[in-house]
Parts: C-alpha cells; structure tokens; sequence
C-alpha cells in the first residue's frame, strides 16, 4: 500500500488514506457465486452493445487480414458503436457497462478485450474531461487497437513461450494497426488515432516498436497503454489466471515513474480508484457488494450495490450505499466472486 500513498498523498484526505483496508482478496466459490451471476434485465442493453461489439471487431479483423486492406464497409458502424459507448458511460447506468468489461474473455480474447478496451478508454477519457469528439476517436482507435494481429502470422495464439523471432513478429502489430486503421478511414484523427501504433511503448523507453519515452507519447496513447496493462492483467491468458482488479490496480501503480508517468497513473488510479467499478468488496458489516461507482477525492469509498448479504444470501436488487456518506460502513476487503467474470461466457 506504500506505492498508493507515494502516488496519492496529495490527492487524498488524512481519513481517507486511513481508512485504506490491506489484505489479499479472499475467493468466494459455489453457489454463492453463482448466485452473484444474476443478470437483471436492465443490464440487457449493456450486454447486446458488448456483443455487438465483439461481432463489429470479429469482422473488422477479417478485412484486417486481407491483403490488400480494401474498401472498408464498417466505419459507420464502428462510429455507431463509439458513440452509444459515450452516450451509455454519461448515463446513470454506466456502471453497468463497466461491469460488462469484467466478463469472460475466453476462448477468443482479442474481440472482447477490443471492445472492453474502447469502453474503459472512453470511460477515462470523459472523465479526464476530455472533448467529446476527442473520446469518440480515443473509442474507435481502442476498439482497433489490436487489429494488427489480423496482419500477422497466428504466433499469438502459441501456448508454449515465443521464441525470440516470434516476439519480433509480434512487435509489428501495432504499426500494422495504425495501417490498417488508416486504410479503414474509420478514425479521423491522427494525432489520437496513432495511440494504436503506441499502446506497447512505455515511459521509460522499455516498450516497443519504437522504445519512446514519455516526452514523445501523446495523452491517448498513454490512456490506451493503460487501459491495455489493466485489462490484460485482469482476464485470464493461456499462460497465467486472472489478477484481481485491485490487485491490478496495485501492479500499476507499482509502474508509475517508470512504465508510465507518475501524473498518468495518478489520473488512471482517482478515475479507476483503489477497488474498480466491477469488482467485488466485502463490507464491514459482513455484506459483499459491487463497486459500481467511484469517488475521486476518496478512493477507498466509493459507490457499492450489495449483491450477497451478510448471511450469504444473494440479493437480487440491493441497497445501493454511497460509502462516502457512511460513517459506520467502510470496506473491510476486496474479495474474487469468480463468477462476475461469467457475466456470460463467450464463445
Ligand atoms: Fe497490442
Ligand atoms: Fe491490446
């Protein structure tokens, strides 16, 4: 936690860095877990955007494989889809579709974690106030930012370690990106839409392809990285499980003033907070809850629906607690429901 304080002391307030709760997650199984799977109806609309997206991509990465990279027939669509991103992450059920970047990623993790990818880069770039038009392209650019691998041979999808020549063909994929997006016409803007070609370099010059270092690394292009970093940590890969979203969160801030500017992971950390919209919190009072929204200048109290109670029942329409007017209920720990990750499963 000292990685925290270094990063936000001048951001929070004396209770608020108190009031900072150690301890590993703890694992919830079984039926419990299940029950946290309950899927409302309100959340429906989230769920169809998320899957519109995985099919806009999966289509988009097979004109990204031709050769020739034609006429491309989905730039409105893809303009479609950035904009209903927005326009859901500045309603009141955001949080919704944030949750929705927690599911499954498995068995083809590029299309999901292209679309999670737009949404949570949006979702930042808003609340970095950044301008609309701006965070429509930071969108479109995020759900294309890996559609490279499309132009590349399939050494990606190896489940043995990559051999260095393997890692080399690797390393082209974001340049094919920005060709590919390019040639797609589907981003109008160069100066965010070279994010693509950027989202593996690092602050200190040790990312690829082009080793930058932070003086050459625009706003988006750190914003994706990010985004990237976060989301690769926190969904299964063939060669590792999972990290838990706080967890994550601590990894990266362990990254700043090194992969990335400590004034970035600043910024990520009061936007993501300690406990990330999405993951799960028991509360002192026994109850386990979502955090389904944050609360920058506290970022151990944020918004939380209770999902299990205290007795481990499930609920199906909890109490929604803003923590940041609760003086008696504060988060004990961050605990792993496995199954918010099955919000449902892919493929
Ligand atoms: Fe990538
Ligand atoms: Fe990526």
């Amino acid at each position: 936690m000292v990685e925290f304080r270094k990063i936000l002391r001048k951001d929070i307030p004396a209770e608020g860095a108190a009031a900072v709760q150690l301890g590993e997650p703890q694992e919830i199984s079984g039926p419990l877990a299940a029950c946290a799977t309950e899927i409302s109806d309100e959340r429906c609309f989230s769920e169809r955007l998320f899957l519109d997206g995985i099919a806009l991509n999966g289509a988009a990465f097979e004109w990204a494989a031709t050769e020739d990279l034609g006429e491309f027939p989905l730039a409105t669509h893809i303009d479609s889809l950035a904009r209903e991103i927005c326009d859901r992450l500045e309603s009141s059920a955001a949080w919704k579709l944030l949750c929705i970047t927690r599911a499954r990623s498995e068995p083809d993790y590029l299309p999901a974690h292209s679309v999670s990818s737009a949404i949570l880069s949006a979702h930042i770039g808003l609340r970095a106030n950044l301008p609309d038009e701006r965070v429509i392209e930071l969108a479109k650019t995020a759900f294309m930012h890996d559609i490279g691998m499309a132009r590349i041979p399939r050494v990606w999808e190896k489940e043995d370690k990559l051999a260095n020549h393997e890692i080399s063909i690797i390393q082209k994929h974001p340049l094919e990106s920005l060709k590919a997006i390019a040639a797609s016409g589907c981003c109008d803007n160069p100066q965010v839409s070279v994010a693509a070609a950027e989202h593996h370099e690092r602050a200190d010059g040790s990312g690829y392809p082009h080793c930058k270092t932070a003086d050459n690394l625009s706003e988006p292009s750190l914003i994706l990285a990010l985004v990237d970093v976060y989301l690769a940590l926190t969904h299964p890969r063939r060669h590792r499980s999972a990290m838990p979203p706080f967890d994550a969160v601590r990894a990266i801030s362990g990254m700043a003033g090194k992969a990335f500017p400590m004034s970035t992971v600043r910024d990520f950390l009061k936007i993501m907070s300690l406990y990330p919209i999405g993951s799960a919190v028991r509360l002192n009072n026994g109850d386990i809850a979502r955090v389904i929204s944050s609360c920058e200048r506290q970022l151990t109290r944020p918004t939380v629906k209770v999902i299990i109670d205290r007795n481990g029942f499930p609920i199906r329409d909890g109490a929604t607690i803003n923590l940041k007017n609760e003086e008696l209920i504060f988060i004990r720990e961050p605990v792993c429901v496995n199954s918010i990750d099955t919000v449902f499963k892919l493929g």
